[in-house]
């Protein structure tokens, strides 16, 4: 698409102050009166900024979105909105308004201080009117826009958004207003010449939902103030619409956080240097009401000091994040596993906020391509992602380095480029390959593998060419840096990679990219490319097995993790599987029933079980609930997942505070198999996007009934089993335009059934244990990777 913005009479403006690497500054205010000389016909403005915006045409916010117009690589290209205004526009004057907020661009990012892209946040508007009688004019950003200080002092996504609500200016963006003392804009050419300006692509952030206060205490907080702390009751990412009355001129200090402290006083150290706290001083005297507009924050309380004993404060949660539908649904008889879905939900939730984030609190919040990978396949069955990871995928390319390395963060801000690696490292930069595979599996969207595929190829190439030694990926003897290991396993002894060797992940991932490239490269119609990535495929295994086996075919490394990937990628021969397998297995029982994988391993673990023959040990796993587990926080109150096993303990109290969110979504991976397994609808590589969905219930443990739905482009899919000691009723959904298939359990006596579309209703009956089938190989036994 053409930029709507007329690039000789369109110039970027700006105030003519600004803050410093580590100074705020206030929002600038900006404003343009024109005239409409007859009735409208159509009207469409065009806005975007590096920075942020929010449009007003004749005093009414023009549109809802939040944090517009979104984050990429600024450097290459920016996001644009268009909104039909007609209806705003009047005969006679009019005004066009805009605040400008630091956001990504130039607020602060991470642990870097702020200006990562630039100094100061700058506006592009145009605005095409056509009138009834046949002419047209366009009002766009140019000398002749006037700016001055308002109300908010300070705005940023990490710091918080300060306001004084005495320096209010009126209705500024309204006809008739005089503003003669206001101050000539800035204006030029665009700060970044080179960035493309390209429509919004992604989900918009909006306003979801609003939370309720669940509990307010006061407080008392010095001689003549009182403080409020307040539960929402859900760890979420967003902010605060307050309601106070107080006198003029009381400065309140709002601040956010996970969690409280042992006496109960909110506990804010694991922000790290995310200040997470607004500050409201009131006009006084009559109710006032306030949220801010270019800040968000990951909390489930908040505490205000800075009230008098009489005043009046309420607060209400409001939820943030891209805007996506809610496609599936996960129900079983384990209530602590239905907290469980919930939890992996408001993870999701929390996180998905423009691009996929690693966490929403403390002074990080970027878009891990490690964290993203491992959760793609759970979170494209919670909401409608397709649009979401498309967006995130082009960021991807734009992050991509010359080489063809793929960073550890995309979008990647300028400030990390000092880093001493350009690559990511295994299961991290592999989400070049993995992301993309997972959306065209869940979609059937051939598009994100055409628009990405040069991207892979690149990408794998360069594995090959400068990070691996005989096709050991990270192979110590030439590679220093290693990626992140198994992250935050707890087979360390306390090193946060775990204990699993980083070329053992290595070279497990590079197999996957390079067997996942030949059904890419098939889907493609690219033959020659699909042989040639096959036979990569098959020089990685061997490489694998001659280094990472033992003469049995038992993995040397010993971990849960290192059998894990080993299993789920098919790297050990068949005839050794059930061994590794069994060891596995003891290596769990070891454990005391325990998980100890890190990001690396977790998401697999249970399938990997399942898949040969240890359906027993997976549902163990699933279910306990002691440290460590994924029920073991919710057994102390999760209501989201935690970034690390031990977050909290009863004995530790809180982990380290230099890295410890209680809002990851990482561990939330599981939900995968919540859904393919427990309940058992799962999506068929082969014909991707649900034309063929696969109903593979797995019921075991104490779980007697489940149940799980998603919306697909063909309708709603939808199983339900209940089982009891006779048999195991089975309710299926399949939306027309769609085939499925029906796997029985192996407990129970049947065939695979070919199932059309409509409701079907059955009952299958316990097989005796003679009868009993023993379990199906693993479909990664060849080496044919299962997605991942
Ligand atoms: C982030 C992650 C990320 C990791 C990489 C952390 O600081 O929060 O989730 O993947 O670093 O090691």
């Amino acid at each position: 698409m053409e930029s709507p913005f007329p690039p000789r009479d369109s110039l970027w403006i700006s105030a003519p102050w600004q803050g410093g690497p580590r100074t705020q500054t206030c929002v600038p205010y900006l404003r343009k009166s024109f005239v409409v000389t007859g009735p409208v016909v159509s009207a469409t403005l065009h806005l975007t900024a590096f920075g942020l915006y929010e449009a007003e045409l004749n005093g009414r916010r023009v549109g809802d979105e939040v944090f517009a117009p979104g984050w990429t690589d600024y450097h290459k290209r920016v996001q644009f909105q268009s909104h039909d205004v007609a209806s705003l526009l009047q005969p006679g004057e009019n005004v066009l308004g805009a605040l400008l907020g630091d956001g990504w661009y130039c607020g602060y990012m991470a642990w870097e201080g702020r200006q990562a892209y630039g100094e100061k946040p700058w506006l592009l508007a145009c605005l095409r009117v056509r009138l009834a009688n046949g002419s047209e004019f366009i009002v766009t950003s140019d000398a002749s826009w006037k700016v001055r200080r308002g109300p908010i002092l300070e705005a940023d996504l990490l710091m918080g958004e300060s306001y004084d609500a005495r320096q209010e200016i009126g209705a500024w963006s309204s006809p008739g207003y005089d503003d003669s003392a206001w101050l000539p804009v800035i204006a030029g050419p665009s700060p970044h010449p080179q960035s493309l300006l390209v429509p919004r692509a992604g989900p918009a952030v909006k306003r979801i939902e609003e939370v309720a206060a669940v509990t307010v205490k006061n407080f008392p907080d010095g001689a003549n103030s009182k403080g409020v702390l307040i539960d929402f009751g859900q760890n979420l990412s967003g902010r605060a619409r307050i309601r106070v009355r107080s006198a003029r001129g009381r400065c309140l200090r709002i601040r956010f956080g996970e969690a409280l402290d042992a006496n109960g006083n909110l506990y804010v150290d694991n922000l790290r240097g995310a200040r997470a706290t607004d500050y409201y001083t009131c006009k006084g005297d009559e109710p006032e009401t306030w949220e801010p507009r270019f800040t968000f924050h990951g909390f489930r309380f908040l505490d205000v000091i800075g009230l008098a004993e009489d005043d009046e404060f309420e607060a209400t949660a409001i939820v943030l994040h891209s805007e996506m539908a809610f496609t599936g649904e996960f129900r079983c008889s384990n209530p602590l596993l239905n907290q469980l879905q919930s939890n992996i939900r408001w993870g999701q939730r929390s996180n998905f906020l423009e691009v996929p984030t690693d966490c929403p609190q403390r002074d990080e919040r970027l878009g891990w391509t490690g964290d993203a990978q491992v959760f793609a396949s759970t979170a494209a069955f919670n909401m409608d992602v397709r649009r979401f990871f498309a967006k995130w995928l082009q960021d991807m390319r734009d992050a991509q380095r010359p080489s063809g390395a793929i960073p550890l963060v995309v979008p990647m801000p300028v400030e990390f480029r000092h880093l001493p690696f350009e690559d990511a490292g295994p299961a991290w930069s592999d989400a070049c390959v993995i992301c993309p595979w997972t959306i065209y599996v869940c979609y059937g969207d051939t598009g994100v593998l055409k628009d990405h595929y040069e991207t892979m190829r690149a990408y794998v190439d360069y594995l090959g060419r400068e990070r691996c030694l005989g096709h050991i990926r990270c192979h110590p003897e030439a590679d220093s840096w290693g990626g992140f290991g198994d992250w935050l396993a707890l087979d360390g002894s306390g090193r946060l990679e775990g204990g699993t060797p980083k070329d053992l992940i290595g070279t497990a991932l590079y197999a996957n990219d390079a067997a996942l490239m030949s059904r890419i490269a098939s889907v493609l119609g690219h033959a020659d490319d699909a042989a040639f990535y096959a036979k990569l495929h098959a020089d990685i295994v061997k490489a694998f097995r001659l280094r990472f086996l033992t003469p049995e075919g038992l993995v040397a490394a010993g971990t849960q993790t290192a059998y894990v990937l080993a299993l789920h990628f098919g790297l050990v021969p068949v005839h050794a599987a059930a061994a590794c397998a069994r060891e596995l297995v003891r290596l769990i029982e070891r454990n005391g029933n325990h998980i100890a994988t890190g990001f690396v391993g977790t998401p697999y673990i249970l399938d990997v079980l399942a898949r040969h023959g240890h359906l027993d040990v997976a549902y163990k796993l699933l279910e306990q609930e002691t440290f460590p587990s994924w029920i073991f926080p919710i057994k102390n109150g999760a209501t989201t997942i935690w970034e690390r096993w031990n977050g909290w303990t009863p004995e530790g109290g809180f982990q380290d505070k230099s890295m410890n969110s209680f809002n990851h979504y990482a561990y939330g991976a599981v939900g995968a198999w919540m859904y393919e397994s427990v309940a058992g609808l799962a999506p068929d590589p082969a014909q991707p996007g649900y034309r063929h969905v696969v109903f593979r219930p797995r019921p075991g443990g104490g779980i007697t009934w489940a149940e799980a739905s998603l919306e697909t482009a063909h309708g709603l899919v939808a199983i339900r089993w209940d089982r009891d000691a006779n048999g195991l009723r089975v309710r299926l959904t399949v939306p027309s335009g769609a085939r499925a298939t029906f796997h029985p359990p192996e407990d129970y006596a049947g065939e695979p059934r070919t199932v059309a579309a409509g409701s079907h209703e059955f009952t299958l009956h316990r097989r005796s244990r003679a009868s009993s089938q023993p379990a199906p190989a693993a479909a990664g036994d060849e080496g044919c990777p299962v997605v991942a």
